[in-house]
């Protein structure tokens, strides 16, 4: 009697691991994709004013652990995304300013605009605008 529930405990067991495989490889396209997007904190929910920034306010992010940057208008907190940057650390000399000749140029490599997947992957990071 015992033997039969240990059986059926590990009969099912494998049907579950299976059924979880066959989701990941067939349903996922064999991606296991883990959700890092932020939630923008962009406007004010009370009021539905825009946070304002200082060029001041961002300088005071201008490192690896907390980088701001100020692009056409607007601010990025970019800091989660700094490990993941295709460009590497190259990232970091937009930290704390604006940056916006800086992400439009890539002086350093190969003096063109970042394309489109770029520009989209900036929304994540906005957090409101550059008082003018
Ligand atoms: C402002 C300072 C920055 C500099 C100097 C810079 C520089 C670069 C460089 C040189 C590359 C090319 C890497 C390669 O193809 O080997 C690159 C790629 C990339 N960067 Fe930046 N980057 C900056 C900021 C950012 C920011 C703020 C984001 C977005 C949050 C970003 C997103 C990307 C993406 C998505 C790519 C890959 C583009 C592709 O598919 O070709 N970068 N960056």
């Amino acid at each position: 009697m015992d033997k039969k529930i240990l059986i059926m405990v590990i009969v099912a067991t494998i049907v579950i691991v299976l059924a979880a495989l066959i989701y990941v490889v067939y349903i996922q396209g064999g991606k296991i994709t883990i959700n890092t997007e932020q939630t923008p904190t962009a406007s004010n929910e009370e009021d539905g004013t825009t946070n304002m920034y200082s060029l001041e306010e961002v300088a005071q992010h201008g490192s690896e652990s907390s980088c701001w940057q100020a692009i056409n208008g607007k601010v990025y907190d970019v800091t989660p995304f700094i490990s993941f940057h295709p460009g590497g650390q190259l990232i970091l000399n937009g930290c704390g300013k604006d940056a916006t000749v800086l992400f439009e140029t890539r002086p350093t490599n190969p003096e063109t605009p970042h394309p489109e997947s770029a520009i989209e992957k900036l929304k994540d990071y906005y957090i409101g605008d550059l008082q003018p």
